[in-house]
């Protein structure tokens, strides 16, 4: 078997399960769960349409480099999204279709790390945890940035060594991050930008959650919007990943895309081509559907954004929680012991949360995640009430 393997980390929510086994939860509440980032608005009835519309696409081979229309759409997509010049992102060699953003950023660490060098894959911490296994897996060792509420619970790039800079093979970002919701300011990604031409890495840039955010009129920005600023044409050394799991409540189609630097996409095609991961082509179709309308988009910005208000309101006054600057979670801090926190919620409340030290890792002693927890926003709007008042009744049940 392979050994690297045996340093997989177990996935957060076996450990949840670890927590709450033996918990017993009054009968008497309905279970609410805001630990699983999954949406549940629901899915846009034209993209049903389209993929029924094209099921006779069964019959055929999907390619991995993908449809032009699918690459097309997706880079005019990014053109509007992130203010890209018309022209620079050819679709023939900046974009590749991808089966959502998890096996894609999977399979980018295998293709791009050197595994003779020894390398190093940097990542926020609290983090996603595909970054650190994929890393595990590609043979490179994970090197974790804490992201602190004191730099906005972002990392703090200017305390990085140049040694790491110097060993770091990918810097995967996240924005807005999972679990903290922060932004990466437009400064800071140029900045990245130049550090990763200083000391030759890529940088991953994981914007799955991009879509989600609170102004409708200033929309963040993202990696290609930097390289768009800085006049990088060719988006050298920089790699995004889109999905339309959460901006168009389609998780269950596997579909998002990869988009920026051309070389180092025909590397990740030829990896995918062995790999044996092409898109089916009904998808692809039912997928440049999605891409092509923002009114659901819009629509789905509403849901959380009345969400958001409605559990600040009843939450802000007894719990240490801020909106964040997109995304759909809340990353609160607990009065206590996280573990403790999520395992008597859930006892008294039949709530269920994810504790924030699940989501990170522990480094000389400190973990990131300790004293927070996540909830996901995604149950209806009455059941996400009904949980921020249970955690309400909780809170002030506690001695104080
Ligand atoms: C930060 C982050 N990246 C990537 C993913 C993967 O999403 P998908 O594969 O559905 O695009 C998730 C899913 O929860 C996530 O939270």
């Amino acid at each position: 078997m392979n050994h690297a393997l045996t340093q997989l980390q177990p996935y957060p929510f076996e450990k949840l399960r670890a927590l709450l086994a033996g918990a017993q939860p009054p009968a008497d509440k309905r279970p609410i769960a805001l630990s699983i980032g999954e949406p549940k608005h629901k899915s846009p009835d034209f993209v049903a349409r389209a993929l029924a519309d094209n099921l006779d696409q069964l019959a055929v081979y999907p390619t991995t480099l993908g449809i032009p229309a699918l690459r097309e759409a997706i880079a005019a997509w990014c053109e509007r999204r992130f203010g890209v010049p018309g022209g620079w992102l050819d679709a023939a060699r900046h974009v590749l279709p991808v089966n959502g953003t998890r096996e894609a950023l999977f399979a980018f660490t295998q293709a791009v790390v050197n595994r003779e060098s020894k390398g190093l894959v940097v990542s926020p911490n609290p983090f996603y945890q595909i970054y650190e296994g994929a890393a595990l897996l590609a043979g490179a060792t994970p090197h974790y940035l804490p992201c602190l509420q004191e730099h906005g619970f972002n990392p703090d790039f200017d305390a990085v060594s140049d040694d790491v800079w110097q060993r770091c093979q990918i810097l995967f970002l996240c924005s807005p991050g999972n679990p903290t919701g922060a932004l990466i300011p437009l400064e800071t990604l140029k900045k990245l930008i130049a550090l990763a031409d200083k000391f030759d890495f890529v940088i991953a840039a994981d914007e799955c959650y991009s879509e989600l955010y609170f102004d409708e009129d200033n929309p963040p920005p993202g990696l290609l919007t930097a390289c768009a600023e800085l006049g990088r044409s060719d988006f050298a050394r920089c790699v995004v990943f889109h999905s339309l799991s959460k901006r168009s409540n389609l998780p269950g189609l596997r579909s998002g895309f990869v988009a920026g630097d051309a070389d180092i996409l025909k590397s990740f095609l030829l990896y995918r081509t062995y790999h044996g991961c092409a898109m089916p082509v009904q998808t692809q179709l039912a997928s440049v559907a999605a891409w092509n309308d923002e009114a659901h988009v819009r629509a789905n910005r509403d849901l959380y954004r009345e969400k958001f208000a409605a559990m600040l309101d009843i939450l802000g006054p007894v719990l240490d929680v801020q909106r964040p600057d997109g995304g759909f979670y809340l990353w609160a801090r607990t009065p206590g012991d996280d573990q403790n926190f999520t395992r008597e919620l859930f006892a008294q409340q039949h709530v269920t949360v994810v504790p924030g030290s699940y989501l990170s890792r522990e480094v000389a002693g400190e973990n990131p995640g300790a004293g927070r927890v996540r909830l996901a926003l995604v149950a209806p709007l009455a059941e996400c009430v009904e949980a921020a008042e249970r955690i309400r009744a909780y809170l002030q049940g506690q001695p104080a």
